[in-house]
Order: structure tokens, then C-alpha cells, then sequence
């Protein structure tokens, strides 16, 4: 019998290919249709793209261009858009669904600067145009290489340009400590799901049960220390990184008190940090005073 393929098996495109069955799907393109709501719109965004925003506007003379890549109904453009309304974005998608959510809320609030494109993120940033910030919004760990990913961002970039991840999640989300308070949380039919789960007997048909080859990096998570390790190997300079609690404002009070900072978030820069020690020191002081809540920097 030919044994099941793994993730590592499988090319970009054929994750890329995945994500495109994926995000066609009603039952996701109607989540995130809720996406509007307050209870999505979580404060590090804000706090981290406005630290940013202000950080390049103190550097251009012109407003900042910005490309929400794999943006999806474009969370992180409309907030770029709501920290600095002259920001030019360019928010680019692999799903026309998922875009038709963005273009619908654009012309039913009538905002200015978003230019919608459809594309996937290798095809976008393989072009001439160069953006001053790029930001991936709980995108790195759709692809296989995110190395070459944010290699391939960087070469898109202005002189003084950033590349801002945000919303990945690191792999603490493999711990049994998330999983149990992710059990706790969960509804009862969930439970009672990851309870079978649990009990039934194991196969060598099925290796992980968690395969979802749009989803992988969802289950495992992204080694975060290890990324930026390959991210310096290649001149790419993570200046900012922080670990931090994602989700529900009052689960991210008491997430990081029982070890929960589980999400990651990255500011890398093509400069080296000696270069402007004192502009990433005042970054990462504002985003420390703004932070509702505990988190690390690594
Ligand atoms: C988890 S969703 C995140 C959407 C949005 N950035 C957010 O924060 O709400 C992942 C998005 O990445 C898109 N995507 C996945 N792989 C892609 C690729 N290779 N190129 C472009 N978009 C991609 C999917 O269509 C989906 O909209």
C-alpha cells in the first residue's frame, strides 16, 4: 500500500492550490463575513500597525504604501486604513470571495485607497512595485517556505521599507497546556468530538488527524525562535518580535498569567538593527506602553 503523503510532501502550489479550495468554501467565506465585528478587530493590530505607520511617516515625505498580503476580507488594510487614513493599501488575495467581503464593505463605507487585487502572494511579490510596508495577517503559516516568502516580501520593499507578521501561531498551540484551555473553551460538541478523538484507536492510515493541507501550520505551529534564526541567515533582520496572547480581549487578561503567549508577531527590516537602534527602541516602547495586556519580546 503507498504510504500517506505528509506536508512536507507536498510543493507550494499544491498548498497554495489547497488554500484556494479552502477559502471557496461558504462556511468559511460566511465566517468571515462576521469579521466587521468588534469581537475580531483585536487591539495589537492597531497598536502594532500605528506604531509602524508612525515610525515610517516620520522617514517619507509621502504618504506610506502598504500590501496586506493573503488579507483575506482584509482585516489588517482596514485597520491600516483606520491608523493612518492616507496610507495607500493594496490588499491582495489568492480567494475572490474572500475579496468580494473586502470590496463589499469598502463601497458601503465608501473608503478610498484600497486597491483589491487578485493574485497569489509568490506571483505578487515576484513584480517591480515596491511597497513600504508589507504585512502578512495570520498568513505566514499558510505557506511551506515562509523564508522564502519573506525574502521574496523584502525585494518589494522601499529603502526604508518593513515587512510586519502578525496572528501566526507559535508551536506552544502543540502544548497539552493550550490544548486543555482550548478544551475548556470550546462547546460541547466540540468537546464531546475531541473526546472520541482521544479514545479511538490509532491507524497508519490516517498519520495526523489534523491534516488540512491549507491548515497545517494551524495545528502545528510555527517555530518562531527558529525563524528568525533562518530569517538573519538570509540578512533579514526580525528587529521587533513578540510573543503575545491572540484572541478574545478578556482571554488575552489571563492567557499570558498561565503561560498562553501563544501567537507571534515579527517587525523584520532589510537594514540591520545597528543602523537605527534608537527609531526600533522607541517601537518597541510604544507598543510596550500601548499593550493592554502581557506580553513578551524575544
Ligand atoms: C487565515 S486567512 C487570513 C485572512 C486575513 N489576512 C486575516 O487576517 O483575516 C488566510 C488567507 O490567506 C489566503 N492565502 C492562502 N495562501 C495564499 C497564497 N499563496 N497567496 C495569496 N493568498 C493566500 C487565503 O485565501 C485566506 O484568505
Amino acid at each position: 500500500m503507498e504510504k500517506p503523503k505528509r506536508w512536507t510532501d507536498y510543493s507550494e502550489d499544491e498548498i497554495l492550490q489547497a488554500n484556494i479550495e479552502k477559502y471557496d468554501q461558504e462556511h468559511i467565506i460566511s465566517f468571515y463575513q462576521d469579521f466587521e465585528e468588534p469581537r475580531y478587530s483585536y487591539i495589537e493590530y492597531e497598536i502594532i500597525f500605528k506604531a509602524v505607520l508612525d515610525h515610517l511617516a516620520a522617514k517619507l515625505d509621502r504618504p506610506v504604501s502598504a500590501v496586506d498580503m493573503c488579507g483575506g476580507a482584509g482585516k489588517a488594510a482596514f485597520v491600516l486604513k483606520g491608523c493612518d487614513p492616507a496610507c495607500q493599501a493594496t490588499l491582495v488575495d489568492c480567494s475572490d470571495k474572500m475579496l468580494d467581503i473586502a470590496r463589499d464593505r469598502i463601497q458601503r463605507q465608501k473608503i478610498e485607497g484600497i486597491d483589491v487585487v487578485l493574485g497569489d502572494a509568490f506571483s505578487f511579490l515576484n513584480q517591480e512595485k515596491k511597497y513600504d510596508l508589507i504585512v502578512f495577517s495570520s498568513a505566514v503559516h499558510h505557506f511551506k517556505e515562509p523564508v522564502k516568502l519573506l525574502q521574496t516580501a523584502a525585494g518589494c520593499l522601499t529603502e526604508q521599507g518593513l515587512i510586519v507578521t502578525i496572528a501566526d501561531p507559535t508551536t506552544l498551540t502543540k502544548s497539552r497546556r493550550y490544548k486543555f484551555f482550548e478544551f475548556m473553551l470550546s462547546n460541547s460538541d466540540i468537546k464531546k468530538m475531541k473526546l472520541k478523538r482521544m479514545f479511538k484507536p490509532k491507524t497508519d492510515e490516517i498519520e495526523d488527524e489534523d491534516f488540512d493541507l491549507a491548515e497545517y501550520q494551524t495545528f502545528t505551529g510555527i517555530n518562531d525562535v527558529k525563524l528568525a534564526g533562518e530569517l538573519k541567515e538570509v540578512g533579514l533582520h526580525p528587529v521587533v518580535h513578540l510573543r503575545y496572547p491572540a484572541g478574545e480581549p478578556y482571554m488575552t487578561k489571563i492567557m499570558p498569567w498561565i503561560g498562553l503567549c501563544w501567537a507571534f508577531s515579527m517587525i523584520i527590516s532589510p537594514q540591520a538593527p545597528q543602523d537605527n537602534q534608537l527609531e526600533i527602541q522607541r517601537l518597541k516602547q510604544t507598543i510596550k506602553q500601548e499593550m493592554p495586556f502581557r506580553f513578551k519580546y524575544l
